[in-house]
């Protein structure tokens, strides 16, 4: 379970605070949503939550333990805004080992498993695939970490309507097994899978009520 206690961050450079004592509780196998418009906060949450920044004052919980950035690092996966341009390996392959030549074979199907993926050759070049498969494959660089948690910045951004609807679906399947944690400034489609709901604004996080009127189909892998 994660905790977010009066959570502020205010760079000494910047006049005002860009996040400002914020609550927020996120159980395991649940998906939480932001939705904040350009600006808000959003992905200077993620970067806290994931050790990249350090806040200013509040707590970050797990279960009981306070987290420092150096614990986030191992516990948060951050899948960042527009993930595939940040790709390095020529391969998936390459791309799924990046920072762990230890992951063995086993480690990588099952990782390219959980996101669809499985049929690929792993010689295949991530900048081969369709839009939706490289989110899916950023997603899988992440899983096969094995964190806690998963933090998805703008996830569905840039993407046509079906392979939105494809990856929807996948975050849907995928918070059977780990806590999502999402950010997007277009509330669309993802509201209707999370199980809670906050807007930002100004840095300021206030919790709103999911709307259980889904319009998702059915994931099918490409
Ligand atoms: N380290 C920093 N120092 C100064 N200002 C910062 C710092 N980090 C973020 N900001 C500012 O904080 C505000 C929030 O930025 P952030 O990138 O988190 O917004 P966002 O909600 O993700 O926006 P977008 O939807 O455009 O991605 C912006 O005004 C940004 O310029
Ligand atoms: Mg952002």
């Amino acid at each position: 379970m994660l905790y977010l206690k009066d959570l502020t961050y205010h760079p000494p450079a910047v006049a005002l605070p860009i996040l400002r004592s914020i609550n927020l509780e996120l159980a395991p196998q649940q998906m939480g949503v932001v939705v904040g418009p350009s600006g808000s906060g959003k992905s200077t949450l993620l970067e806290i939550l994931a050790g990249l920044a350090e806040k200013t004052k509040g707590e970050i919980l797990w279960r009981d333990q306070d987290l420092l950035p150096v614990h986030l690092q191992q516990l948060a996966g951050l899948v960042f805004q527009f993930p595939e341009r940040h790709f390095c390996g020529n391969t998936i392959l390459e791309e799924l080992r990046l920072g762990h030549p230890e992951l063995g074979s086993e480690q990588v199907q099952q990782a390219l498993m959980e996101v669809g993926l499985e049929e690929l050759p792993l010689k295949t070049s991530p900048y081969s695939l369709s839009g939706g498969q490289q989110r899916r494959l950023a997603l899988a660089v992440q899983l096969i970490r094995q964190p806690y948690l998963l933090l998805l910045d703008e996830p569905t951004a840039g993407l046509d309507w079906s392979m939105r609807q494809q990856l929807v679906s996948l975050l849907e399947r995928l918070k059977a097994s780990w806590s999502l944690l999402v950010v997007t400034h277009d509330a669309g489609d993802l509201v209707s899978i999370a199980d809670r709901c906050w807007t930002l604004s100004h840095g300021e996080l206030c919790p709103f009520e999911p709307d259980r009127q889904r319009s998702v189909v059915n994931y099918v892998p490409a």
